[in-house]
């Protein structure tokens, strides 16, 4: 069984001016999401990648169609689904191990566990020493490293990730898919990552979903094994960065169109 079915999900939000008009955001997506997967989700802004995510993370609910979880209708958030945001969601009030102690919350666990596995995990990102520290003081980087952190003492099965590293520098952004592809290989979660780089994906992802301009339906697909090299030099990994671009739509257009929606 999948780990992920997205079975004929669409999702549409009313507009303000007609109420019987709505804008769709996904029209009609399915897709498998297996075991130890690394998916990139690439398209066009304002497609749909974030709120197939919020989906996925039961935060939102389809219009259409429905999302399984281990063959398990996706009806609320849950720890075994993580969620790391594009824009740093810690608490400044709480230190830095704080917020990663209070992803354990729902845990029944004893202080003394929760905090050796806090500790641990900021071990992992390389923040042993900032565990004191409040978030205000961090980098960019370095807050979006206690994001991971942060999953990675919940440890939850399917890591939704929506763009992490996207709003920082480059060289930091690079050793950030560095280390979350190490983290994969140790833990062999699975990740659904979206971002808008096909460089970024290329060097992370097993496989790549491309979606249309909105409303998002997926366009194509690319398997890239594991064991391929990720060298963007090869003339396979130009082959297959030629492919995506070449069929990368150019923006992401509005549908509003009148739709029967059933609550
Ligand atoms: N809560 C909402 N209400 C109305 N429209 C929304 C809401 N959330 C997202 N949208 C719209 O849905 C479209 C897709 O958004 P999003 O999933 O964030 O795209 P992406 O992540 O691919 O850039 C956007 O046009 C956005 O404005
Ligand atoms: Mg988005």
């Amino acid at each position: 069984m999948p780990l992920v079915e997205v079975n004929g999900v669409t999702k549409a939000y009313y507009t303000s001016r007609r109420k019987d008009w709505a804008r769709i955001v996904l029209d009609d997506v399915t897709l498998r999401f297996e075991d130890n997967e690394f998916v990139c989700l690439i398209g066009p802004s304002g497609c749909g990648k974030t709120t197939l995510l919020n989906l996925m993370a039961g935060f939102e609910r389809p219009t259409a169609g429905e999302i399984l979880y281990k063959g398990e209708k996706v009806t609320a958030p849950s720890p075994e689904r993580g969620v790391v945001f594009q824009e740093y969601s810690l608490f400044p009030w709480m230190s830095v191990l704080d917020n990663v102690r209070f992803a354990l919350g729902s845990k029944d666990l004893p202080e003394k566990d929760k905090d050796n596995i806090a500790r641990r995990a900021l071990a992992m990102v390389n923040l042993a020493d900032s565990a004191d520290q409040r978030p205000n003081l961090l980098s960019g980087g370095m807050k979006q490293r206690v994001a991971v952190a942060r999953l990675l003492a919940m440890d939850p099965d399917l890591w939704l990730m929506d763009e992490p590293f996207s709003s920082l520098d480059e060289q930091t952004r690079k050793k950030l898919d560095s280390d979350i592809l190490n983290i994969w290989r140790v833990k062999r979660r699975t990740i659904v990552f979206v971002t808008h780089s096909v460089d970024e994906a290329l060097h992370l992802a097993t496989r790549i979903i491309l979606f249309s301009q909105s409303p998002g339906q997926v366009i194509r697909e690319w398997n890239i094994p594991a064991a391929m090299s990720r060298d963007p030099t090869t003339s396979e990994m130009i082959a297959i960065k030629k492919e995506i671009t070449d069929a990368m739509p150019a923006c992401a257009c509005a549908d509003v169109r009148p739709i029967e929606i059933r609550m």
